[in-house]
């Protein structure tokens, strides 16, 4: 399978559903306190993509090779909890950290982005890892335009990620997205100046860095969803969906109650 640039039809409706998706992020910001559980987070935001949007969540019931279907339609994943965190009876507390990342489909097309929260006041080592993971994902979108590759956009991140002595997770990567969820390429978060796929205009994908405050190594779960640092150090991801136009990019996840992007 290539690579599926997109014309100006799909394109529009894919800034419909990458609206949409930011659009629950914005919604379910408020209710992030502590004390609410993930399954609580996970019924507002399947409630209102279903009955306020009229979209699908795409990660309930999504079953990629390999996996058993998702079992919920957000991912919810807390503090050491690196990706893929499955909503259920834990409750968030003070000074935790959360990654919530929505994918909705809107007339089949798809949209992906992640955001991640403070729970009250978490200490500062973690609003660290939180802002510097979130420069990183902006590093990465500002060397998307076409001519760059696909290595510039890893090395943009890796850099950050590791001046800081934080790590990239290596086996999780961005996705081009469209009709399908996850299709190629693939988009690394790490890597080398000038190699791998040339960026044109018209491709779409994600940028949605995990990083780690320890060691890159991480660990799945029993559950066979929920991945986990090794070291049990805090991980933070952030995520956009990205359109590669004529002169440089246009992100499609955007939302009025987006935070802006780092100077
Ligand atoms: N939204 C995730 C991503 O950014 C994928 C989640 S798959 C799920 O690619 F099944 F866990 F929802
Ligand atoms: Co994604
Ligand atoms: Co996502």
């Amino acid at each position: 399978m290539a690579v599926h640039l997109k014309i100006r039809e799909e394109i529009e409706q894919m800034r419909i559903a990458g609206r949409l998706a930011a659009d629950v992020l914005d919604f379910i910001t408020p209710h992030i306190k502590p004390g609410v559980t993930t399954g609580e987070l996970d019924r507002l935001c399947h409630d209102y993509m279903v009955e306020v949007q009229q979209t699908v969540p795409a990660p309930l019931h999504y079953t990629p090779p390999g996996y058993t279907p998702y079992p919920k339609s957000i991912c919810t994943s807390v503090n050491h909890v690196v990706c893929h965190g499955v909503p259920g009876e834990k409750k968030l507390r003070n000074g935790d950290i959360i990654n919530v990342d929505i994918t909705v489909i809107k007339n089949g097309f798809h949209g992906d982005t992640s955001r991640m929260f403070f729970v009250g006041q978490p200490p500062i080592q973690a609003r660290r890892l939180v802002e510097l993971t979130y420069e990183c994902m902006w590093r990465g979108i500002r060397a998307v335009k076409p001519g760059n590759t696909l290595g510039d956009i890893g090395h943009a991140i890796q850099t950050h990620a590791e001046q800081h002595g934080c790590s990239v997770v290596r086996e999780f990567c961005g996705h081009g997205i469209g009709r399908n969820f996850h299709e190629e390429p693939q988009i690394l978060h790490y890597g080398r100046p000038g190699t791998g796929m040339h960026l044109e205009a018209g491709m779409i994908f994600t940028v949605e860095p995990m990083i780690n405050a320890g060691k890159p190594d991480i660990r799945q779960m029993a559950d066979g969803w929920t991945i986990v640092t090794k070291d049990h150090s805090l991980s933070a991801q952030w995520e956009h969906t990205v359109l590669v136009t004529e002169d440089g990019h246009e992100v499609l996840t955007v939302s009025a109650g987006m935070p802006a992007p780092p100077a």
